[in-house]
């Protein structure tokens, strides 16, 4: 016995070590490349027009057209499908394909739950008629534009009526595949095998691949979490045979490349495209199980006979998935803003953040103990940095079992805990999925004695390695088992914690070091005997799910969470936060943390950020200061690294070193009542905070593949500078508007590329012709101590002279901005008049959101007039006008006008009249 025990150590120290080198980069090896993975090489090396259904029976069924896909060739057997198309508001159809349960298969293939919202199904609009033309059945879904279901051969597409235009298609090309489940007969072998890894496959293959279209396209976007471009590349087609589809398997990937089509921690199978012609329009397919897509060039399928549309750009691509069923939604756009509203009224919008969690976070894997903490925390406040959360990692807790803090170094967690928050300050804790199996453990043996473990094959607790050795899963899937784990976060049960704790949760892929690929066997068990690849990209949604509703509980529902997340799908943006996991102090990971993060806004993630200054390795000073820089205008702003490193807190690398990331750190804090209104919006509309240009411009050609400059709202032009000693950077700024270069006020007419010089001070970033911009100039410890802070409006004119913006203010953090107990602004400026008018439901019911808050300043961009006087309707007061710089640097000299102490309250509505 003693002997099993000492091997098991020491195999858990070999993994671990194996895990914790991080000297060496990512292991090729250990993951699987499509050649290696059935499904993928089977569905790649079909030839275009496979397909051999047709859809017959049409019928009505409860307000949905269902049909059968059968073949009639085939004499082998198999079952006919069954299709239905669903219509719902807005321009959305959706398409399911599955086994037929009348044919008994040996069990029902799996459909992800709890993902789509209950409200999203009730804008179905029930079907009445069709009208049928030779083998087609048209279905009319949305001002002008209809869904079209072809027989002979089986192919769905949406167009628009009258034109006839495409907008999507799906099995144009006659890819697609269906693998139906299978009961095992004797002699059947159909295990795979991957390293030392075997899969039972315990119903044969069952995977599913089709392709579809997007017409009118000039690029594809989205499909997280991938470190490449925002337009997504080619995978396959002529010249670029090679190429790896993009995956989507959620994975633990240490030291990930930059430029790789490699499936990182979290999946959203969902693809948006954009071009001049069309627009944009998106495809959503709802599927935990591996997927792989392909992005076709073109000249794919210059074998086929097909020819399709010459007089429209299209954009192909090949989609494949392991298990699961069809549940497709084709978005119709056809504006950038539509498709994402689309996509949000199936998924969710983000949940409104509290208010802390949009400030600076400071992480590090670890602050060893109360004294670190309380130094740490000191050094901002020594050094004028605000910030407002310090994390622990995993070295806080007893022997890494969660809810438990290491006696030696946190004695006091809740004194400590109480100390940050005197000073307005959060923690966050982390909470790993991975159970350790100490008998002694009360999380393990609850979780044992209740049966609340997922399952290996042969029904036993599956048993995986992590940070905690031996470990169990929660399955998460079963709601009993979710609600159980939200229980655990009640004050009584997670001792130590405090109302002002909250919570990371990281390796949930989940991540299993001695795993297939790192992560749990495609055979394991879950709730109603789902097998773990049916599940798999949804397991740490239904993690995160868990951990924010405990959040929820433990404060009476009257707490909004905050939970960081590295797993994710389509969903996520509901419970929390996530982050673009384990990426490296290297320049082009910088650069590829932008594009990452646009990409998940577009897909419904919008708080996201990435690891500043980079995980592994050591940031040259430069490149943490450009970090800072760039990582101050995304939204989720967290410095963290790995216990490898050097210490790299803002103030250990010399005065003016600090003094730069503390700008960059404090120029976030100014712009907060902007951000925070920005969340606010994306939380109504699922428009996200930090978009690409193309999504503000989609007009404008020259936007529409750039990823190294975006938009915060439709306000601010970020343009990140991502290499060493620049002395320049170029920045495209979009036609048709003026630009106002941030710091020095000076006026850029867009549409031309322009090269601007650059100093270590800070990044090129613009404020657009047409916008109002609130900010919070005075600098502040935290958000805290901001709250009773006047505000500044920067107004940046048109060439008409005017100008718009909003200003959203709620206490930052309950729900009671859900009654009504919210402040929103809406201010407008022409002729020389600002005027703030009320964007709030006017309602006799429902609670109020007071605020004294007052408007200090008002600074007029790009105004030309020279008034003499403001003139404060209605109280008839008189302001202070000033001009001159904002701030001179490199002999830029720029006029800008001032209105001083206007003094107006943020709450009322007035008119401020320039004379
Ligand atoms: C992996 C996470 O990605 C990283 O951020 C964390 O520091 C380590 N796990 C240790 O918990």
């Amino acid at each position: 016995m003693r002997s099993i025990v000492v091997l098991h150590n020491f195999i858990f120290l070999l993994l671990l070590l194996s895990h914790l080198n991080s000297v060496s980069s990512w292991k090729k090896e250990e993951f699987r490349n499509c050649n290696q993975t059935p499904f993928c090489k089977r569905a790649r090396s079909r030839k275009p027009q496979h397909c051999k259904l047709i859809a017959t029976d049409v019928t009505m069924d409860d307000g949905d057209l269902t049909a059968k896909l059968i073949n009639p060739d085939d004499n082998s057997g198999s079952n006919p499908l069954i299709l239905s198309l669903t219509v719902y508001q807005n321009g959305i159809l959706r398409m399911k394909i599955d086994e037929d349960p009348s044919h008994n298969p040996p069990k029902k293939r799996f459909q992800v739950p709890d993902v789509i919202l209950p409200e999203f199904e009730s804008t179905k609009l029930w079907l009445q008629r069709y009208s049928i033309d030779g083998d087609s059945v048209f279905v009319y879904l949305f001002d002008g534009y209809e869904a079209v279901v072809r027989s002979d051969p089986f192919e769905v597409f949406v167009r628009e009526q009258g034109s006839g235009k495409r907008v999507l298609s799906f099995n144009s090309h006659g890819l697609f595949d269906f693998e139906q489940l299978l009961v095992k007969k004797e002699g059947d072998d159909w295990e795979e095998r991957f390293r030392s890894h075997t899969d039972s496959r315990p119903y044969g293959p069952q995977s599913i691949s089709f392709d579809v279209s997007f017409y009118g396209a000039d690029f594809v976007y989205g499909i997280p979490e991938h470190a490449t471009s925002l337009s997504l590349k080619p995978t396959n087609g002529p010249g670029i045979e090679e190429s790896e589809p993009y995956r989507l398997f959620n994975l633990d990937v240490f030291e990930y490349l930059h430029e790789s089509p490699f499936g990182l921690y979290g999946s959203i199978p969902f693809m948006l495209s954009h071009g001049k012609s069309h627009g944009t329009s998106g495809f959503f397919w709802l599927n935990a199980a591996e997927m792989q897509i392909d992005v076709l060039g073109s000249g794919w399928d210059a074998e086929s006979s097909i020819v399709l549309h010459p007089d429209q750009k299209r954009i192909d691509t090949l989609w494949m998935s392991e298990a699961g069923i069809v549940d497709a939604f084709f978005f119709i756009g056809p504006k950038p803003k539509d498709v994402v509203k689309q996509y949000a009224s199936v998924t969710g919008t983000s949940a409104l953040p509290q208010l802390f969690s949009t400030g600076y976070h400071q992480c590090r894997w670890n602050y060893r103990d109360e004294e670190d903490v309380k130094n740490v925390d000191s050094k901002f406040d020594e050094h004028d940095i605000p910030y407002d959360v310090l994390w622990l990692d995993i070295e806080h807790t007893d022997g890494k079992r969660y809810f438990t803090w290491d006696k030696v170094s946190f004695p006091n967690p809740e004194e400590m805990q109480k100390d940050l928050a005197s000073r307005g300050r959060r923690m966050v804790t982390i909470v790993d999925p991975h159970i350790k199996r100490d008998d002694n453990y009360r999380i393990h043996k609850e979780a044992t004695k209740n049966g609340y473990y997922v399952k290996d094959a042969s029904g036993k607790d599956y048993d995986g390695w992590c940070w905690s050795g031996s470990s169990s899963y929660p399955d998460m899937l079963n709601p009993e088992i979710r609600s159980w784990w939200a229980d655990k976060f009640a004050y009584t049960e997670y001792i130590g914690s405090t109302p002002s704790l909250y919570i990371w949760n990281d390796m949930n892929e989940p991540s299993v070091f001695n795993g297939p690929e790192v992560t749990m066997p495609r055979d394991a068990l879950h709730y109603g005997n789902i097998e773990h690849r049916e599940l798999h990209n949804a397991y740490g949604y239904y993690y995160h799910m868990a951990t924010s509703e405990g959040l929820l509980k433990r404060e009476g529902g009257k707490d909004r969470p905050f939970v960081l997340s590295r797993a994710f799908f389509p969903g996520t943006q509901r419970y929390g936060t996530v982050w673009t996991g384990d990426n490296t102090a290297e320049w082009e990971q910088l650069r590829v943390s932008v594009p990452m993060i646009l990409t998940l806004g577009l897909t419904g993630i919008t708080f996201a950020g990435a690891d500043v200054g980079g995980f592994f390795g050591n940031p040259d000073t430069e490149l943490l200061v450009r970090w800072y820089q760039v990582a101050a205008y995304l939204p989720f702003f967290r410095g963290h690294a790995h216990h490898d490193t050097k210490r790299r807190e803002p103030w250990l690398f010399g005065e003016h070193n600090t003094e730069l990331m503390r700008d960059a750190i404090r120029v976030r804090y100014t712009f907060l009542p902007y951000f925070y209104t920005l969340f606010r919006e994306a939380n109504v509309t699922g428009v996200p905070v930090a978009r690409p240009l193309w999504m503000e411009f989609p007009y404008d050609e020259a936007t529409f593949n750039n990823d190294e400059a975006f938009m915060v709202g439709n306000g601010l032009l970020v343009q990140g500078v991502y290499t060493q000693h620049a002395k320049d950077v170029t920045v495209y700024l979009p036609r048709d508007y003026t630009w106002y270069e941030l710091k020095t006020g000076t006026a850029y007419k867009g549409g031309k590329t322009q090269k601007m010089e650059v100093t270590d001070a800070d990044i090129p970033v613009f404020q657009r012709s047409g916008t109002i911009i609130p900010r919070k100039d005075r600098f502040r410890r935290s958000t805290v101590q901001m709250e009773n802070d006047p505000y500044t409006l920067v107004i940046a004119v048109d060439a008409s002279g005017a100008a718009e913006g909003e200003l959203y203010i709620d206490d930052g953090k309950s729900y009671e901005f859900k009654q009504g107990a919210y402040i929103h602004r809406h201010f407008m400026f022409s002729n020389g008049k600002l005027t703030s008018a009320n964007l709030a439901p006017l309602t006799s019911f429902g609670t109020k959101f007071l605020s004294d808050c007052t408007i200090e300043r008002i600074i007029l961009l790009g105004y030309s007039s020279k008034p003499k006087s403001a003139h404060i309707e209605p109280s008839n007061h008189v302001a202070d006008i000033e001009f001159g710089p904002l701030q001179i640097r490199s002999g830029v000299r720029s006029s800008v006008l001032t209105i001083r102490k206007p003094n107006v309250r943020v709450s009322d509505d007035w008119t401020i009249n320039l004379l």
